[in-house]
C-alpha cells in the first residue's frame, strides 16, 4: 500500500520527453508547497546530470533509481508515491512490470504510449487487478491521443449543450501539423511493426475500431475508413490523406465512448485524416503523402532498409527535435460531429508547440496533475482514457496550462 512519501514520480525522467516533462512540471508555480515529487530512472549519473542542468529549482527533487527489469525497484517506486508518470518506452518492451505493480498496489499511472497492442494486452491481464486495487491506469496522454479524445469530449459536451443530444458521426481532420520525431518514437514504431509481423491475427484484431473495448463490449460497428483511397471530403472542402495516428487515436476515442456506456451512441463512428487542400495541388499533396507513407512503411518493414534509415536519417535513442524546432512547431485540428437529424457542430483544437514533444510533455504533465486531483470514489480503478478519467477537468487544465485551445468553429 502506498505510503505517499511522494505525490508523483516521473519514471524515465532522463528520456527525451522526460526532460521536457520535468521542465514543464518545474514551471508549474501553482503547485502547492506540500506537493512532493521525484525523478526516477535507471542511471544515477544521468539523473544527477539532469538535476544539475535544471538549476536551483530542481535541487530539492529526490532521485530514485529504478529499472523496468528490476521488480523490487519498481515496487519501491509504487510504494512511495500516489502516481507514476512514465516515459520509459517502447512500452511493449519495458512497460509491463510497472503497470502490473501499479495495478497490484493501487498506484495511479499515466503514460504516452501509442502501442495499442500493448494497451490491449495490459487491459486483458490487469484490468481486474486495477479495478480491485483502485489503480487508475491512463494510457495515451500525449499527442496521441489527447487532442482526439478530449477534442471529441469537448465536441460532444458542446452538442449536448446546443442540441441536447450527442453526435455519433465524428470526423477529425488535421489542418496543420509541424514538428519532429525522436529516437524513442521510432523505436516504439519499429517495436509495433515487429509485433504485427510476428502475428497475422494481431493485424486483423487491431483493424477493429473497437479493439480497445472489452470482448463483451458493444459490437455494432460501421467504420468509415478514408485512408483506403484518396477522396475529396465534401464536409471539409478538401482532399484528404491518411493520418498515421488514426489507428491509435480512434481506438482510444472508441474506448472512451465504451467506458461512458457508449454515451456517444451505439452507432458512434470516428475517423481521422489530413486535409491537403482544394484543386489539383490538394490532390497531388494527398497522393504524395500516401506514397511517402507507403514507402516509409515498407522501409521500416525490412531490417536492411530500416538500418539504412537509422544510419543516415533517423535520430538515435534519447535524441529528438531541437528546442527551437519544438517552439516553432504547432498543430491545428478540425472536428466535425453530425447526427442523422442534420444537427452538426464543428470544433477547432490548436496546440502552441510541436505535437510530439513540447506539446506532448505539457499534456502528459497536466494529465498526471489532473488525475491526482480526481477522487478515487468518483473515478474508480481500471484502464481508463484521458476523457473517461478526467473529462472536463482535463479540458480546462489543458487550456490553462498546456497551450491548447478548444473552440466551437462557427464557420
Ligand atoms: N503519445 C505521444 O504523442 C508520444 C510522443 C513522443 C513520444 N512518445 C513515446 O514516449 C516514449 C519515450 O520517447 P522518448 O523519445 O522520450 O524516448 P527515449 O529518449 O529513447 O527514452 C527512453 C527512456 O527509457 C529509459 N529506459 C530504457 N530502458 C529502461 C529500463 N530497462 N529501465 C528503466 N528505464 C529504461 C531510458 O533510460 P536512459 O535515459 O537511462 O537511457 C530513457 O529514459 C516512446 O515510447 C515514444 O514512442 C509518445
Amino acid at each position: 500500500m502506498a505510503n505517499n512519501k511522494y505525490d508523483l514520480i516521473v519514471f524515465g525522467a532522463t528520456s527525451f520527453v522526460g526532460v521536457i516533462l520535468t521542465k514543464h512540471l518545474l514551471s508549474q508555480t501553482n503547485l502547492s508547497a506540500n506537493f512532493k515529487w521525484a525523478l526516477a530512472g535507471r542511471s544515477q549519473h544521468k539523473l544527477e546530470q539532469l538535476q544539475l542542468s535544471l538549476g536551483t529549482a530542481a535541487k530539492t527533487l529526490q532521485l530514485v533509481i529504478a529499472d523496468s527489469d528490476d521488480i523490487a525497484s519498481l515496487r519501491n517506486l509504487c510504494n512511495s508515491t500516489r502516481l507514476i508518470v512514465s516515459t520509459v518506452g517502447p512500452y511493449a518492451l519495458y512497460g509491463e512490470n510497472l503497470v502490473a505493480i501499479c495495478a497490484e498496489t493501487g498506484t495511479d499511472y499515466c503514460d504516452i504510449t501509442g502501442e495499442v497492442h500493448w494497451i490491449r494486452r495490459m487491459i486483458d491481464k490487469y484490468q481486474v487487478l486495477a479495478q480491485s486495487s483502485g489503480a487508475r491506469i491512463v494510457n495515451s496522454c500525449g499527442f496521441d491521443s489527447i487532442p482526439s479524445d478530449i477534442g471529441n469530449y469537448f465536441l460532444q459536451a458542446s452538442a449536448q449543450e446546443k442540441f441536447n443530444c450527442y453526435l455519433p458521426l465524428v470526423s477529425m481532420r488535421v489542418a496543420k501539423i509541424t514538428g519532429g520525431v525522436s529516437g524513442g518514437t521510432i523505436a516504439s514504431f519499429i517495436s509495433t511493426i515487429e509485433a504485427l509481423k510476428a502475428s497475422p491475427s494481431l493485424r486483423r484484431e487491431i483493424a477493429n475500431p473497437r479493439y480497445l473495448c472489452p470482448e463483451n463490449g458493444p459490437k455494432k460497428n460501421s467504420e468509415r475508413n478514408p485512408k483506403k483511397k484518396q477522396r475529396f471530403d465534401t464536409n471539409f472542402y478538401s482532399w484528404i490523406a491518411p493520418f498515421i495516428m488514426e489507428n491509435i487515436n480512434s481506438r482510444i476515442v472508441m474506448r472512451s465512448s465504451y467506458l461512458g456506456g457508449m454515451n456517444y451512441g451505439d452507432d458512434f463512428t470516428y475517423d481521422e485524416a489530413i486535409l491537403t487542400g482544394k484543386g489539383m495541388l490538394g490532390l497531388l499533396k494527398s497522393l504524395s503523402i500516401s506514397l511517402i507513407l507507403t514507402v516509409l512503411l515498407w522501409c521500416f518493414y525490412f531490417r536492411i532498409t530500416r538500418a539504412i534509415l537509422n544510419l543516415f536519417f533517423l535520430p538515435a535513442l534519447g535524441e529528438g527535435p531541437s528546442v527551437e524546432s519544438q517552439q516553432r512547431g504547432s498543430f491545428i485540428i478540425q472536428m466535425l460531429g453530425r447526427n442523422h437529424e442534420n444537427h452538426q457542430l464543428r470544433v477547432c483544437i490548436k496546440g502552441d508547440s510541436d505535437p510530439g514533444y513540447g506539446s506532448t510533455a505539457k499534456m502528459l504533465g497536466q494529465s498526471a496533475l489532473c488525475l491526482l486531483e480526481t477522487s478515487k470514489t468518483k473515478v474508480p480503478g481500471g484502464f481508463l482514457t484521458p476523457a473517461s478519467a478526467m473529462g472536463s477537468m482535463l479540458l480546462s487544465r489543458l487550456q490553462r496550462n498546456a497551450g491548447l485551445t478548444f473552440e466551437i468553429d462557427e464557420h
